[in-house]
């Protein structure tokens, strides 16, 4: 479980918030989506509950740790990918696999185990020998979220995470998502995808110009707005 008290951010030298009184919880055992357009806020939320970024106001609490005061203990509970899969170019998939399984003392036969059987899933298994640089922007995409989960987080954050995903690694990423959530764990990613996010959310958080603008199920916003498809009303409570 997360949660989001009051949770504001000010870049450095500029004089908006990019993110503005943010208050939220995301529940275990549910699919939560994070929508809303480019420059909403959405990575900036992701960032400052993963401990990238520290909040110019406010509190989040991951599974009971505060990410601020004690942030080893919230970093071991969350997988986080971020929104650009480029970095670490010159190492092979599987010398990155392992950095990542080192960093979290993941024992081998479990890495070995979520490696051989992940990257099956993702129809990279072959290319694990090759370096990140002669892999295609999915391919890098999969090894990345396949870093973020190597030592089995209870709470997977991912950043935009369908992004240069082939149909089946789509497919295969949405069925991950499930099972996590069926184990009773949490899952929050962001999307821009209106369509992503009726297909496969229990929960959604609409935000544009870092403004929580609803939170709660698809079903209720569908009630709640009558006669409506949800992309018109999507479009009307973010203001585009
Ligand atoms: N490093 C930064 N410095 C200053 N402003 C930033 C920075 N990163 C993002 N912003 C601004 O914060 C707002 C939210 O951006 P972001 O969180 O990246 O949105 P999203 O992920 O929803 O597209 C935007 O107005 C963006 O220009
Ligand atoms: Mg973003």
């Amino acid at each position: 479980m997360i949660i989001l008290e009051h949770v504001s951010k000010v870049y450095n030298g500029s004089d908006k918030k990019a993110v503005d009184d943010l208050n939220w919880v995301i529940e275990d055992g549910k699919i939560t989506g994070f929508v809303g357009p480019n420059g909403a806020g959405k990575t900036t939320t992701l960032k400052m509950i993963t401990g990238v970024l520290a909040p110019s106001e406010g509190r989040i609490i991951v599974n009971g740790h505060d990410i601020q005061t004690n942030g080893l203990a919230a970093k071991k509970e969350f997988g986080f990918n971020s929104d650009s899969p480029d970095s670490f170019l010159r190492v092979k998939g599987i010398e990155y696999l392992n950095f990542m399984a080192d960093i979290y003392r993941v024992p081998v036969e479990k890495r070995q185990d979520f490696i051989e059987e992940t990257a099956k899933r993702f129809d990279i298994y072959d290319s694990l020998g090759e370096r990140l640089s002669e892999y295609s922007h999915g391919m890098r995409q999969k090894i990345m979220v396949m870093g973020a989960l190597i030592h089995s987080p209870s709470v997977w954050v991912l950043d935009e995470p369908m992004i240069g995903l082939d149909p089946k690694g789509i497919f295969t990423l949405k069925e991950m998502m499930k099972e996590h959530v069926e184990q009773g764990k949490s899952v929050l990613f962001s999307t821009h995808a209106l369509e992503l996010a009726e297909k496969l959310c229990d929960k959604i958080c609409v935000i544009s110009h870092g403004r929580q603008q609803y939170t709660g199920t698809l079903e209720e916003l569908q009630e709640q707005n009558p006669g409506k498809s949800l992309e018109d009303i999507f479009l009307e409570i973010t203001g585009d």
